[in-house]
């Protein structure tokens, strides 16, 4: 019996599986760093999983493999793909750290990229970082000290995702000639050709994405903003220096499992004058909130856990108004954002907001445009100035009346 990934069960011989020819000469060659740019379903996470698998099973003995991917549940469909790949006697499993060790001793790992100081520490022989353009550069530095000791060879995978990510310029680098980084772009229709993907299925995906988005996830070329919705030049033409104008109202994101609370207040013209970003305790965050936000309007996130504080903020004062997340009112707070954005009617300084401007993205679902964060990184300086952006623009009648304190 010979299982998916063309081991001869009895004999424990192996034959590497059919790749398209392009797909295999993107990982199988001697550099020691790859880095495929490729359309959605082109195989890359076949092919490479075929590449760590080689490395482990013919490499060193009781060796570290690392499968790395941007969150836990990627790494998991990675990891029962290896498995159920491999014949039975084989290898053993540890499905709760994600661990396949190999009748050899060697190990692959597959582990998510969320906390890269957590990826520091260990020698490693060769690694591929899955989807490395949603994955923080932070990851990849974890990712590249554990190939030092061993000088092992790694593969980096993606879709593209505008320039403005360490895998964009990795890759420009890689197809300049640097010496020992190997680059190959595989488009949908090269996958149409290897055999992996069904013309029909691109040619219906072309006539329903935007052509940006279209671009972006089949053919491999970059949008200059990768599906940011504010546009990379409209927010660099709003940055202006913090206020000293007091405050006309407030936005607060509050800090959900691991990221900030975030207060921003605007003044008269609608720039930030007052912006604080923290991690405090429930009731030290409702008195920082009290005392920085005084008696101004103020839109704070609802959603979830933020009700009950909501409630404790609303005690006795009549200037706190909820906002509650859904993916449909979102898409409006955003959009309002992005208009202020686009006509300069809102300002903001060179710091953290802008960093989170700029790296922030709506992406197309089946069920409608997302807004938010690329996994791994935080929106909560966005979502406080949509916030205050919003309660700024509402009517004076439709604020929450302001009573004294
Ligand atoms: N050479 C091949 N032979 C047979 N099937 C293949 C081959 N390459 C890829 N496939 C199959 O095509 C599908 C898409 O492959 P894969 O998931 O590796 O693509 P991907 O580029 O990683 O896609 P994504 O954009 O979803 O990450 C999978 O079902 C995979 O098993
Ligand atoms: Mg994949």
């Amino acid at each position: 019996m010979r299982s998916k990934f063309g081991f001869n069960v009895k004999q424990i011989k192996y034959q590497r599986p059919a790749l398209y020819p392009k797909q295999e000469l993107s990982v199988f060659h001697d550099k020691r760093y790859g880095m495929v740019e490729a359309s959605t379903k082109a195989g890359k996470t076949h092919s490479h999983l075929v590449w760590l698998l080689e490395q482990a099973t013919f490499g060193v003995k009781g060796g570290n493999y690392w499968w790395v991917a941007p969150v836990y549940t990627q790494a998991k469909i990675a990891f029962t793909r290896m498995k159920d790949a491999l014949p039975r006697d084989f290898y053993t499993a540890n499905e709760t750290d994600l661990k396949i060790t190999l009748v050899n001793g060697a190990i692959l790992w597959f582990k998510s990229a969320e906390k890269p100081d957590n990826l520091y520490g260990d020698d490693v022989y060769a690694a591929v970082l899955d989807e490395a353009s949603r994955m923080r550069e932070a990851a990849y530095y974890a990712v590249r000290s554990t190939l030092t000791a061993t000088r092992g060879k790694v593969r980096l995978i993606g879709n593209v995702k505008g320039r403005k990510n360490f895998f964009y310029s990795l890759c420009r680098k890689a197809e300049s000639g640097e010496p020992d980084m190997q680059y190959t772009k595989l488009t949908a229709y090269d996958a149409v050709e290897g055999g992996v993907l069904d013309l029909e299925e691109v040619e219906d995906a072309k006539r329903h994405l935007p052509e940006v988005e279209f671009k972006q996830l089949y053919l491999a070329e970059p949008a200059d903003d990768g599906g940011n919705p504010f546009g990379l030049k409209a927010i660099e033409l709003c940055i202006r220096p913090l206020s000293t104008k007091p405050a006309v109202c407030f936005g607060v994101d509050l800090a959900k499992s691991y990221d900030w609370c975030v207060i921003i207040g605007l003044d008269e013209n609608g720039v930030v004058c007052s912006f604080d970003r923290f991690q405090k305790p429930w009731n030290a965050t409702v008195t920082e909130i009290r005392r920085i936000v005084g008696n101004k309007p103020c839109l704070v996130d609802s959603t979830g856990l933020g009700d009950p504080i909501l409630e404790q903020l609303q005690d006795q004062r009549g200037n706190f108004e909820g906002y509650h997340f859904s993916s449909a009112s979102k898409q409006k707070l955003m959009e309002g954002l992005a208009l202020a954005i686009s006509n300069g009617s809102i300002g903001y300084p060179n710091n953290e907001i802008r960093k989170e401007l700029d790296e922030f993205e709506y992406q197309y679902t089946r069920t409608g445009v997302t807004y938010s964060a690329p996994e791994g990184l935080h929106d909560d300086c966005v979502c406080a100035l949509a916030l205050a952006n919003m309660i700024r623009s509402k009517p004076i009648s439709a604020r929450p009346s302001v009573r004294s304190l």
